[in-house]
């Protein structure tokens, strides 16, 4: 015993330190970055979605003609054209089937490919070739072919075309291409065997990257190209220009050695022909500049660009882009949105160059030669007599040929992400310029993860406010391509198994007017009697919409979906009082007879949870008016309201209803004794199970709090070390609301939301002391009242589903203080589970289930329900 206390003691000092250690860290930009979506819609909950399969698979090219009413789409064989209001309208599809012939499947087997995924025909460009025509290019099972499509007919012409320098041979290698004004642009490292390429392979002459005496790319995979019309109105003459992104291997000296890639963005003229005898047929326009999209103050670099979008404005160099970027170690799950502005991009490549001397780059602080190498052909060049780039002097294309990295790095505008993201793996971005009510223009972004998620959200003064995470997709499948169709008001999302189309907004899900202005969703407003997408309503007045704060303009904190019941009780029992929130933002406040209920200490009788208010052991008086507050960006809204009777008389049989049974049989067997209401413990031993179980949990938290330090700190300096980070604080977890408290009870947790449960959970299993399973804000799609005294299944056995009892009421606050995201169930090792202070939830759930159905039984008037 002695030595148990010493240890105890020794371990609740460790823990004291080791918070306070944590708290003395600046950690607080990274959480105010990592949001919690607001809502959460599963799979079953969506509204308006569309979907198109077939046999094939891999449905990740996507060219949309919205004017048309047509969505293109490349798999894996085939090629589909579809209608975009509505792409899953049976028979209104039309396909081609292109598939690569068995005898060139087996010349695929024998190069040593894989005859389940790599020998196929994946298509990988598709783009418009002329009013009359695509053009197409697919893998052809490691032996690429391009073709055109007739597009009224909707055939394959004849001719196919050798497709080795325009397409890549791999299908998951980094590829992009364009057509702009009739020429191809495609960029790649289209053969293992050959180094990465930007090319214009039409029209001829082909004009490419230059691969000696030094590599202008290394080891590079395209996420994505952009075209930028600096030439509409330009004062200097300028020209056209594309932009290239990708991540490749660096070459200069990181100042994070950890990692080995760097994020890039490049660009070339589109007037560039390449010089006349230095750089023929190569770019003489090629400039490549580092994108850098890291957390302030913490080194912390995400380095590995996975998708791009560009926002174009008037005039181009107001156009900015959006890049999503991620880890290179493939365990560490992060993902951060930056945004970058094309101008900051002219600035670094008007800025000083890189010079790699002795195999090190350093700055080039020598005289640049005029006219300045890597520019496009502007007026100023003309006048020089210099037309186009084969005029340009060997000396500035030499210095070109040698110098094709900037110095300066292209930062993110705010100098950090706007949006940063443990345990998500963003895969793609797609967004959409939306002015809303107050007349601003908002960009909406819709993000999609690698687990077929999609996150829809709003850009407002340099942060993003998450709207809702929806579920794509029935089982577990990344997001490979987003396209957004102004006209259709539609998104198309590209996956292995299917093309899904969903609605930009759908306001229909806000029911009243504070959900709607909490949402800050730029589509939707309320008209009075609705939520409703602004485009649809005839007018905009008296349109009520708060994008900036969230908050103003409803006036009723009554109009709610409110639940209104009568409760009455037996002194004794113990009582749920349901009030589940919808939003994940959303905090609970708890009001009886008026007062606001506080203290929910061990001797209060109280229990708050993230789905309502337990009180435990009834006594008369609590008699009274319970009301619930979501309270959201600062306003309390009336959720749930209840009368409480608690009756200290029994009730006889026939006084009342008549029970369905004998009497004799309703009085359900009594809890055993370690199942009274948590008595305060008095004696010693409890004291000290007490305090050992308070020193096993700040110990425990401390354990993953630090394991959660370590992944930050040590994952921004040491490539090795991050990948310890899978056993960092559950990857899988989901965050939640900053505001969670622990949750009690959960009568509506069915199967499917266990299941969900787990399966986001993961298995998280923090060595002995403590388990942590995500908090759960709301999970239910539908915005359906409570069930007046639903009926209760026995709940299946949670996941970890025990915790400490007599603690619950005062570490959430912790909790919550330590990590804006909740954690919120805990578990104790096994051992303690003996103690009598201890009992699983499940059994506190059935009990408390059984002690309702008896007091429905006994209740001489029925629960009164109201929506
Ligand atoms: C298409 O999707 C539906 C719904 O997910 C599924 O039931 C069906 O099996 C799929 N069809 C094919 C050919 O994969
Ligand atoms: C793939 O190749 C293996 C032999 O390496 C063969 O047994 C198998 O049937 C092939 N699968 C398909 C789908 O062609
Ligand atoms: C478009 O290109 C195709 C393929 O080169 C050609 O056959 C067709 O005539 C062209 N159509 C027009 C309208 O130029
Ligand atoms: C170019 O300038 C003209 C006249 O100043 C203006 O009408 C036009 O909209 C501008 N075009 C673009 C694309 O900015
Ligand atoms: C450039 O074009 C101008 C006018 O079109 C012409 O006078 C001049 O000779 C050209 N210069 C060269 C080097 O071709
Ligand atoms: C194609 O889809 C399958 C699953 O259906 C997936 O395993 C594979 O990685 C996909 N291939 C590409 C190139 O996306
Ligand atoms: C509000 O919008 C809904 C849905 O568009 C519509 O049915 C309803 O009539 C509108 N109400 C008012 C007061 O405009
Ligand atoms: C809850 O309902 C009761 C009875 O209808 C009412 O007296 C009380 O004011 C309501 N409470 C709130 C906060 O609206």
């Amino acid at each position: 015993m002695d030595r148990g206390r010493m240890g105890a003691r020794l371990a609740l000092l460790w823990s004291w330190l080791c918070i306070s250690a944590l708290f003395g860290l600046p950690f607080t930009p990274t959480l105010d970055m990592d949001v919690t979506p607001r809502t959460t819609v599963l799979f079953n909950g969506l509204l308006g979605s569309r979907w198109f399969n077939s046999s094939s698979q891999n449905y990740s090219t996507l060219l949309l003609e919205d004017q048309a009413g047509v969505l293109y789409v490349g798999a894996r064989g085939a090629i589909f054209a579809l209608v975009t209001r509505d792409i899953g309208a049976a028979g209104s599809s039309r396909t081609i089937n292109w598939e690569a012939s068995a005898g060139q499947k087996l010349q695929c087997l024998n190069k040593g490919r894989d005859n389940q995924t790599e020998c196929f025909n994946h298509i990988r460009f598709l783009q418009r070739f002329n009013e009359t025509h695509l053009y197409v290019c697919g893998t052809h099972a490691f032996r690429p072919m391009c073709t055109y499509i007739d597009v009224d007919h909707f055939t394959l012409s004849s001719g196919f075309e050798d497709g080795r320098e325009k397409c890549p041979y791999d299908p998951t290698n980094g590829y992009t291409g364009l057509f702009v004004d009739g020429e191809m642009y495609t960029a790649s490292q289209y053969d293992f065997r050959s180094s990465p390429d930007i090319r214009r392979n039409y029209p001829y002459p082909t004009v490419k990257t230059e691969e000696g005496p030094i590599r202008w790319l290394l080891e590079a995979n395209f996420v994505g190209s952009a075209l930028v019309r600096d030439s509409v109105n330009s004062s200097v003459g300028d020209d056209d220009k594309i932009y290239f992104f990708f991540t490749e291997r660096s070459q200069e000296q990181s100042p994070f050695f950890s990692q080995t890639r760097v994020a890039r963005v490049a660009r070339v003229c589109k007037g560039d022909w390449g010089g006349l005898r230095t750089l023929q047929k190569k770019w003489t326009s090629f400039l490549k500049a580092r994108l850098v999209c890291s957390i302030p103050d913490y080194e912390f670099h995400l380095n590995v660009l996975r998708s791009v979008f560009l926002v174009e404005a008037q005039p181009a160099q107001s156009s900015i882009f959006y890049g999503v970027f991620g880890l290179e170690w493939t365990n560490v799950k992060t993902s951060a949105i930056c945004r970058y502005s094309v101008e900051d991009v002219q600035k670094t490549f008007d800025g000083p160059f890189m010079e790699s001397q002795e195999s090190k780059w350093i700055e080039y602080t020598g005289k640049v030669p005029e006219p300045r190498p890597g520019s496009c052909i502007t007026d100023a060049f003309r006048a020089r007599g210099i037309n186009s780039s084969r005029d340009l002097p060997d000396e500035v294309l030499n210095f070109a040929r040698r110098h094709p990295l900037m110095s300066r790095h292209v930062r993110p505008q705010e100098e950090r992400p706007l949006l940063f993201k443990r345990n998500v793996g963003y895969t793609q971005i797609a967004v959409r310029r939306v002015t809303a009510l107050d007349g601003r223009p908002y960009h909406v972004l819709f993000i999609g993860t690698d687990e077929g998620w999609l996150h829809r959200a709003v850009e407002v003064g340099g942060r993003v406010h998450i709207i809702e995470e929806l579920q794509l997709f029935e089982k577990t499948q990344p997001v490979d391509r987003l396209v957004i169709s102004p006209l259709q008001r539609s998104i198309y999302i590209g996956s292995p198994t299917g093309v899904l189309q969903l609605p930009l907004s759908t306001c229909s899900r806000y029911t009243s007017c504070f959900d709607c202005i909490f949402a800050r969703d730029p589509f939707c407003a309320w008209n009075g009697s609705a939520c409703a997408d602004i485009e649809s309503q005839p007018g905009r007045s008296g349109l009520i919409q708060d994008i900036l704060k969230g908050n103003r303009g409803c006036k009723n904190t009554k109009d709610g979906p409110t639940v209104f019941r009568v409760r009455s009780v037996m002194a004794g029992d113990d009582v749920l009082l349901q009030c589940e929130l919808r939003s994940n933002l959303a905090a609970p406040r708890w009001t009886f007879n008026g007062r606001e209920l506080q203290g929910y200490g061990l001797d209060s009788g109280f229990r708050v949870g993230t789905d309502g208010l337990l009180l435990i052991g009834a006594r008369a008086e609590q008699s009274g008016h319970y009301a619930c507050f979501a309270v959201e960006n600062g306003v309390h809204v009336l959720a749930a309201n209840y009368t409480v009777r608690v009756r200290t008389e029994t009730v006889q049989p026939g006084e009342s209803a008549p029970p369905p049974f004998p009497a004799t049989e309703r009085p359900l067997p009594s809890p055993p004794a370690p199942l009274e209401p948590v008595p305060l413990p008095q004696t010693f031993r409890n004291m000290e199970t007490v305090y050992i179980s308070l020193v096993a949990i700040l110990g425990g938290l401390c354990l993953v709090l630090s394991v959660v330090l370590l992944y930050m700190s040590f994952s921004a300096r040491t490539a090795r070390r991050g990948k310890r980070g899978q056993q960092g604080p559950g990857r899988n977890e989901r965050k939640r609301s900053s505001h969670m408290e622990l949750k009690t009870i959960s009568s509506r947790c069915n199967g499917e939301r266990a299941e969900r449960d787990e399966r986001m959970a993961g298995a998280t299993t923090v060595d002995g002391l403590l388990q942590i399973v995500p908090g759960e804000g709301q999970a239910s799609p539908s915005k359906d009242s409570l069930p007046p005294a639903p009926p209760l299944p026995a709940p299946p056995p949670l996941p970890s589903s025990e915790y400490a009892n007599g603690l619950s009421a005062t570490l959430p606050s912790v909790l919550r203080k330590m990590n804006g995201n909740s954690y919120v169930l805990l578990r104790q090792a096994d051992s303690d589970t003996t103690s009598p202070l201890y009992h699983s939830f499940t059994e506190e759930l059935n009990r408390i289930l059984e002690k309702r159905k008896h007091t429905q039984l006994v209740t001489s008037q029925p629960d009164e329900s109201s929506v």
